[in-house]
C-alpha cells in the first residue's frame, strides 16, 4: 500500500474561507433555465413554475452565490427584454449559442428563485454589444430605492424593494475571439474602468469583477490581466479566471493532474495583481473570482450536430463520470487552499448545462460531480490550515511531480471540527494517509465519507442515478493526535474529525 502524510497546526492558517467559493452559475443556455429551474408545465413545478426537485438539490449543496445570466449569452443581451409583463417580452435570436431566447424567465424571476434557493446573485452586464449606459441602468433598476425612471419601473413591475445585488461582472470573457463584441485589452480595460466608475458612482457598496483571461492558454494571458488592471485597479475588486478541462486524449493520469495547472493559473494571476499593485504603489489588494470552472467535453460532439435556432435545446449536457468527480474534487481542494486570494468561485454550471444536477420529465438526479461539490460546500466552511503533505508523486504527459494525494484541512472554529478533504489519484493502490493533528489534542474521526468506483468511467443517469454515490468507511484509527485513514484507490474522501473534550 502507498503511504502519504499530512501535518498541520491550528496556528498555521491560510485564511478564512469566503463561502462564495462554493458559488455556481446559471446561464440562459440549453436547458439550464428552461426545464432546469423553470418549467411551468412540469408536475414538479410550484405555482410560479419553478422546479421544486431542482430547488431541493440546489439547497442540498448550499450554493451561496449564482452568476447570471451569462456567460457568452450576456454579450448580446438586452436586460430590458427580460422584465415587465411576460406577454410583452420579445423573442430574440440569441447569437452566442444560436438559439431562440423567449425571455419568459428574466431578471425578476431569477431574484425570486434565488430567495427560494437561499442564494444570492452575481449579475453580469453586457460589455459586448452595449456599455456604460445599459450597465448603469440595470444597476439602477436593481439597486436604487425609488423615485427615478428605472427604480420606478422596477416598482411598476411589482418589486417595491430593491434587489440589492452586491456583486457585478463587467462583461464576460472579453479576451475571447468567440465573444460577441470581443475587445483588445486596451479597449476592454478602458470600457471596464469607465463602466465601473459609473456603477460605483450610483452604488458605492457594490463589488466589481473585471474579466481576466478565459483560460491559462489564451495567447494574451498575462498581458491581458496586466493591461486591464492598469486601467481598472482603483475601481474593481476582483479579476476573473475561467478554466475547463477535458479528457479527449483518454489519458486519465494526465487529466487528473490538471489541478496542478489550476493552481499555477491562480498563482500567476495573483502575481500579476500584485505586480500592478506594486507598480501603482497601491494599498489595495485585488482578489480572484474563479467564476467558471469545471470539466467540459463529453457533449462537444453532440453539440456540433445540434439544429440551430431552437428554444432550450439539449446543449452542453455532459454526463459526468467517476474521474470527472475526482478532478472536480481536486479543483475544489485547490480553491480551498487558495482561499486567501480566491474569494468567489462558480462551478459552471448548476443545472443541465455542464452541471451537477440534471432534470428530465421524471425528476432530477445528482451527477457524479455533485458529491465533491456538495461535500465541500457543506463541510468546507471555516479556517483553512496550512498543511505539509508528503505524498508519492507521478509524472504525466503535461505535468511533473503530480502528488497522488491532493488534500486540504478546514477547521470550523464554531463546531471545533476539522474536515480533511482528500483525493487519491492512484488507479491501483489504496493509500495509507496519516494526519498529524497533535496540536488539536485528543481527537477522533467522526465520519469518513468516500466516493469511489472501480470503473473510472462509471456515471449516474436517469435510469441508474445512484451508481456512483457516497459510502462510509470505518477503517480509520486515531492515536495520540495522529489519525491514520485508508484512502481507497481513485477516491474522493471527506474525513470529519472532532476534538474530544
Ligand atoms: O459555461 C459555458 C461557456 O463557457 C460560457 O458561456 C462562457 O463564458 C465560457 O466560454
Amino acid at each position: 500500500m502507498l503511504k502519504a502524510s499530512l501535518i498541520t497546526d491550528k496556528h498555521f492558517k491560510i485564511g478564512k474561507v469566503d463561502p462564495r467559493i462554493y458559488g455556481s452559475f446559471i446561464e440562459h443556455l440549453g436547458r439550464a433555465v428552461y426545464e432546469g429551474i423553470y418549467q411551468p408545465e412540469s408536475p414538479f413545478a410550484d405555482k410560479r413554475g419553478f422546479r421544486k426537485d431542482t430547488l431541493e438539490l440546489v439547497k442540498e449543496i448550499g450554493v451561496p452565490i449564482i452568476r447570471y445570466p451569462g456567460g457568452n449569452f450576456v454579450s448580446a443581451y438586452n436586460w430590458e427584454d427580460s422584465v415587465g409583463p411576460v406577454s410583452e417580452r420579445p423573442r430574440r435570436t440569441e447569437l452566442a449559442w444560436q438559439v431562440i431566447e423567449s425571455n419568459e424567465f428574466g431578471l425578476n424571476e431569477f431574484t425570486d428563485w434565488l430567495k427560494l434557493a437561499d442564494s444570492s446573485a452575481m449579475m453580469a452586464v453586457n460589455l459586448g454589444t452595449r456599455g456604460i449606459d445599459a450597465a448603469r441602468n440595470v444597476l439602477e433598476y436593481c439597486n436604487f430605492k425609488g423615485g427615478t425612471y428605472y427604480s420606478d419601473l422596477r416598482k411598476k413591475h411589482g418589486y417595491e424593494n430593491p434587489h440589492n445585488i452586491k456583486v457585478w461582472c463587467l462583461g464576460n470573457e472579453m479576451d475571447g475571439p468567440w465573444q460577441i463584441g470581443h475587445k483588445s485589452a486596451d479597449e476592454y480595460g478602458h470600457l471596464a474602468w469607465e463602466t465601473g466608475k459609473a456603477m460605483k458612482a450610483l452604488d458605492p457598496d457594490i463589488e466589481l469583477v473585471v474579466c481576466g483571461s478565459s483560460g491559462l492558454m489564451m495567447p494574451t494571458f498575462g498581458d491581458w490581466e496586466a493591461t486591464v488592471l492598469d486601467y481598472c485597479y482603483d475601481t474593481i475588486d476582483y479579476v476573473s479566471l475561467h478554466t475547463y478541462y477535458n479528457n479527449h486524449a483518454d489519458d486519465s493520469a494526465d487529466f487528473l493532474a490538471n489541478s496542478v495547472g489550476m493552481n499555477d493559473f491562480i498563482k500567476s494571476v495573483v502575481a500579476t495583481c500584485d505586480f500592478v499593485k506594486g507598480k501603482k504603489h497601491s494599498k489595495k489588494q485585488i482578489n480572484l473570482s474563479f467564476d467558471e470552472w469545471n470539466v467540459w467535453y463529453h457533449s462537444n460532439e453532440a453539440d456540433s450536430k445540434l439544429e440551430k435556432w431552437t428554444h432550450a435545446p439539449h446543449q452542453l449536457e455532459d454526463v459526468y463520470n467517476m474521474e470527472d468527480a475526482l478532478l472536480v474534487g481536486s479543483m475544489l481542494i485547490t480553491l480551498i487552499n487558495n482561499c486567501d486570494r480566491v474569494r468567489i468561485a462558480c462551478l459552471a454550471q448548476l443545472v443541465n448545462v455542464i452541471a451537477p444536477i440534471m432534470t428530465s420529465d421524471t425528476g432530477a438526479w445528482r451527477q457524479t460531480i455533485f458529491y465533491p461539490y456538495m461535500h465541500a460546500s457543506n463541510y468546507g466552511r471555516g479556517t483553512v490550515l496550512k498543511t505539509i503533505v508528503d505524498s508519492p508523486v507521478y509524472d504525466s504527459k503535461n505535468y511533473c511531480n503530480v502528488p497522488y494525494v491532493d488534500s486540504a484541512a478546514v477547521w470550523n472554529e464554531e463546531t471545533d471540527d476539522i474536515t480533511i478533504f482528500a483525493v487519491n489519484k492512484s488507479f491501483d493502490e489504496d493509500i495509507e494517509f496519516s494526519c498529524d493533528l497533535r496540536q488539536f489534542g485528543n481527537i477522533s474521526v467522526n465520519e469518513h465519507i468516500v466516493v469511489a468506483h472501480d470503473d473510472l468511467k462509471a456515471v449516474n443517469t436517469e435510469a441508474e442515478p445512484y451508481n456512483v454515490k457516497p459510502v462510509y468507511s470505518d477503517k480509520d484509527k486515531c492515536d495520540g493526535g495522529i489519525c491514520t485513514m485508508i484512502l481507497p484507490k481513485q477516491s474522493w474522501n471527506v474525513i470529519k474529525i472532532s476534538r474530544n473534550h
